[in-house]
């Protein structure tokens, strides 16, 4: 049975003091409680190997939001799929939109990079999801197919198979407008319908998928409900224990 998942995406927010705090939090909530999903956080860079220190017996996954497409070498400001490794990180983040907004990342790119942390033992979230211009033009089937195909359909079905992808439509985002179940759940089931295409229901059922955007403690559980959404990745609702802990109990019964 495919996994089910929690990941907080923190973004750029949060002191050291701060960040060291809501981790100890969540690690007492993780030792106080037996959750129904993995929970994963995605710290900033900075605070990596903090997250490691405080989970140090892998209570919580820890990824970072963003790898270098490139190995090594001469790259300002990048971190590789090989420091990751290095801190025993879990995987990484890869395509989250607003690197595509600000930093013009493509798909192509986010194949590659894909490609190099499945190399290195670490687990990919592939981000996608379409605009509110590109749903409002009824695209959003077609964008959310092009992104899936570009960026992992070089994959043999081994590596697919460790693949986590989230579809976070972007006018979701940070907006408090979520996608109604139904939205989610029909592109779930789209992106799935697109792997089977080419590797296989087997391998298609595999995969899990995340919703994320606007995921909150009160909308969770019925977002989570949705027979091909296998948890959410959570931007604002992550920086809170109160409300992150909430959103994990979604998954209980
Ligand atoms: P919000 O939950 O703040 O909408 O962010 C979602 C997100 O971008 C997670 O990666």
């Amino acid at each position: 049975m495919r996994k089910k998942i929690v990941a907080g995406n923190w973004k750029m927010n949060k002191n050291v003091t701060d960040a060291q705090q809501l981790m100890i939090q969540l690690l007492r909530y993780k030792n106080n409680n037996a959750t129904n999903c993995e929970v994963w956080i995605a710290p900033p860079a900075l605070y990596l190997t903090m997250a490691k220190d405080v989970f140090d017996k892998g209570q919580v996954g820890v990824f970072s939001q963003d790898m270098s497409a490139y190995e090594s070498g001469a790259y300002t400001g990048e971190i590789s799929a090989d420091m990751l490794q290095s801190i025993d990180a879990k995987g990484s983040l890869i395509g989250h939109s607003e690197r595509r907004q600000y930093h013009n990342e493509t798909d192509a790119q986010c194949n590659v990079k894909v490609k190099l942390a499945l190399d290195k033992g670490l687990i990919p979230v592939y981000c996608n999801g379409e605009t509110l211009e590109q749903r409002k033009a009824g695209q959003h089937f077609d964008v959310v197919k092009t992104q899936t195909e570009t960026a992992l359909f070089t994959l043999t079905a081994d590596e697919i198979k460790k693949v986590v992808i989230a579809y976070e439509p972007v006018w979701a985002i940070g907006t408090g407008e979520t996608a109604t179940p139904e939205q989610a759940q029909e592109i779930h089931a789209h992106i799935r319908n697109i792997i089977a295409a080419k590797y296989g229901q087997d391998v298609a059922d595999e995969i899990s998928i995340l919703y994320g955007g606007s995921v909150k403690p009160d909308n969770a559980k019925e977002i989570f409900s949705q027979p091909d959404i296998d948890g959410g990745l959570i931007g604002g609702a992550a920086l809170k224990l109160e409300d992150f802990s909430k959103i994990i109990e979604g998954f209980n019964a």
